[in-house]
């Protein structure tokens, strides 16, 4: 199992690329499954989850070929099954988005429950209430949904929680259905819009998508496509973070500064300078870190992915700051890992309260979900002395060679394999 070393206290200065998104990536791959025809993905991410959606496409039948930078093929011409096995969907739980395009294609799908995960029960009641309503039979029984549709048809779904992996299987499967079905209170992410963008190429009539409310006219078939993943948001976020800790002055390429709005402007409200083009960020770090108070919210509010890495960041600001985790009901388990360090958090439920600033000392820490895991890189930074990270398998699910990319910005970091 990989380790990452840190030793802190070097400035990052110089150029770093994002990568193209995660969660874009995972809902496109699963829209290939609506058609028979050829599909290429390019600035596909080359991260752990992406290969494990891989597995689950070919375990179907589908042909997946990983080409070199971060494009692939994926041609479902025939599907040989319709299940995603509980070994993969245990590894990854947004293989639940096969659910959907299984049911608008093949009529029947089997998927696992995907079980909860460390940041929560994460139901998926919500997908499951939404394919009822257009006609799908579902019955969960021995850890597996089994789902049948003869013909899927339109309906008015309302999603009393926003729930981004529900909106795009809702998406997906009414891509084919008979009819037009409204999703309101849907999710605005942007990877959202990506999956329209996606499933409109392939001959789909998706509107709306990056508003709470989304239409979807259901058309008998799809077609193959090639579409491009747009930059990811919160490795966009994770750089910015690093730079304002470890402090220096980076650019940031291939990113989309207005999918991260609201992080930008706290980045901006505690001091970091963040000067933005089209698809590029000049951040400076400031000398000072001033404190914030910050709550997870849906887009376009402040994402819960971002919530570990700001409050590694908090726990060198100039005072006090709350930090509310209002999408899952456990993702503060970087706490404690955090407070071995050095750092002062006080947990009361959904609120951490930082005190600020805090020496950190580098100890030998934990990683427990992937956006833990970079925020513990990001204290790896800013402590005085190594810092040592196990368990960096679930970093490598969603950051694409980190620990290349922050040794390219000068920082001392290597993988221990
Ligand atoms: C997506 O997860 C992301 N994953 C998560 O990123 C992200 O943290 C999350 O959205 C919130 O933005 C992918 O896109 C692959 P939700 P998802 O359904 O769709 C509750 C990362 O680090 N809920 O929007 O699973 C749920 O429990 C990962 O890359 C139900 O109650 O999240 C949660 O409290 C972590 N019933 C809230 O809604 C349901 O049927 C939001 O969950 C579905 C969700």
């Amino acid at each position: 199992m990989d380790k990452i070393r840190v030793v802190g206290g070097r400035p990052l200065e110089g150029t770093v690329r994002i990568s193209g998104a995660k969660n874009a990536s995972l809902p496109d791959l699963c829209a290939a499954l609506l058609t028979d025809e050829p599909v290429r993905l390019s600035n596909v991410p080359e991260v752990r989850d992406i290969r494990t959606m891989g597995r689950v496409l070919a375990a179907m039948g589908a042909e997946v070929d990983f080409r070199v930078g971060g494009v692939v093929d994926v041609k479902a011409g025939s599907l040989t099954s319709v299940e995603a096995p509980y070994d993969l969907v245990k590894t990854m739980r947004a293989s639940v988005l096969v659910l959907g395009p299984l049911l608008a294609r093949e009529g029947k799908a089997r998927v696992s429950l995907p079980g909860g995960c460390a940041i929560g029960a994460r139901p998926i009641n919500l997908h499951l209430m939404a394919l009822e309503k257009m006609g799908a039979t579902i019955a969960v029984e021995h850890g597996y949904v089994e789902a049948r549709a003869d013909r899927l048809h339109g309906a008015e779904i309302y999603f009393d929680t926003v729930t981004v992996t529900g909106t795009e299987n809702v998406m997906m499967a009414a891509s084919r259905a008979e009819g037009v079905t409204l999703i309101q209170n849907s999710a605005c992410e942007p990877e959202i819009e990506d999956l329209a963008q996606m499933l409109n190429a392939m001959g789909a009539k998706v509107s709306g998508a990056g508003t709470s409310e989304i239409r979807v006219e259901g058309v008998e078939r799809l077609h193959g496509a090639s579409h491009s993943v747009i930059p990811d948001r919160i490795e966009t976020g994770t750089f910015v973070a690093a730079c304002a800790i470890a402090g220096g002055e980076i650019e940031i390429r291939a990113c989309r500064p207005q999918h991260l709005r609201a992080v930008l402007d706290k980045f901006r409200e505690i001091g970091v300078r963040v000067e933005e083009g089209p698809d590029n960020l000049r951040i400076r770090a400031p000398r000072v870190i001033r404190p914030a108070n910050v709550t997870t919210q849906p887009h376009p509010g402040f994402p819960t992915d971002m919530q570990a890495q700001f409050m590694t960041l908090m726990t060198q600001a100039t005072g006090t700051s709350t930090i509310t985790e209002s999408i899952f009901e456990n993702r503060f388990m970087h706490v404690a890992e955090l407070s071995r360090m050095g750092a002062s958090i006080a947990e009361n439920g959904r609120v951490a309260i930082v005190s600020g600033p805090t020496a950190l000392s580098g100890a030998q820490v934990m990683a427990t979900d992937l956006r833990a895991s970079a925020s513990l890189v990001l204290a790896g930074l800013a402590a005085g002395g190594e810092t040592i990270i196990d368990r960096v398998y679930h970093l490598d699910r969603g950051y694409y060679r980190i620990d290349e990319k922050l040794r390219g910005l000068g920082a001392d970091i290597e993988r221990l394999t």
